[in-house]
């Protein structure tokens, strides 16, 4: 079936299977390989996207939901302003460290600046919460958003 979507900012048409896994869209159709797979069941949010403006987990959404709707993906946000101020904040404050977890991270930080951008870490904690890192503990994950609050 032939779909049809923005893709960080350009029109796209692919022919796929609908039910195809937009995650596997995004990785094997068009080479973006920021989107990681983790649990693969919508739970740890490291395959999160924005599908017209909005945080999904790409690895239980279907090709199909992507027609007519505008996808930004991890590479797309990393182009845009508040983008690279979080990347800055992220590395700033040695936030990273496996880095698996981080494009997940980044999409919904990035959403949380773009429609809140409060500098309030109850706040923050909250729209992170779909987020999973085995590796850092959370806390200079936070920070790293709270400063990009701040710097905004
Ligand atoms: S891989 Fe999609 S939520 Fe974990
Ligand atoms: S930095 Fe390793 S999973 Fe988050």
């Amino acid at each position: 079936m032939e779909i049809k979507f923005i893709l960080n900012k350009k029109a796209v048409t692919i022919d796929v299977d609908p039910m195809k896994r937009l995650l596997d869209v995004l990785r094997e159709n068009f080479g973006l390989m920021g989107s990681k797979e983790g649990c693969g069941e919508g739970e740890c949010g490291t395959c999160t996207v924005l599908l017209d403006g909005k945080p999904i987990t790409s690895c239980i959404t279907n090709a199909i939901h992507a027609e007519g709707k505008e996808v930004l993906t991890v590479e797309g946000i990393a182009l845009e302003e508040d983008g690279k101020l979080l990347i800055e904040c992220f590395d700033e404050t040695n936030a990273v460290q496996c880095g698996f977890c981080f494009p997940g991270f980044l999409v919904s930080s990035y959403y949380y600046l773009q429609t809140d951008g409060d500098e309030d870490l109850e706040k923050i904690k909250t729209a992170l919460s779909g987020n999973i890192c085995r590796c850092t503990g959370y806390q200079k994950i936070f920070d790293s958003v709270l400063l990009a609050c701040k710097r905004k």
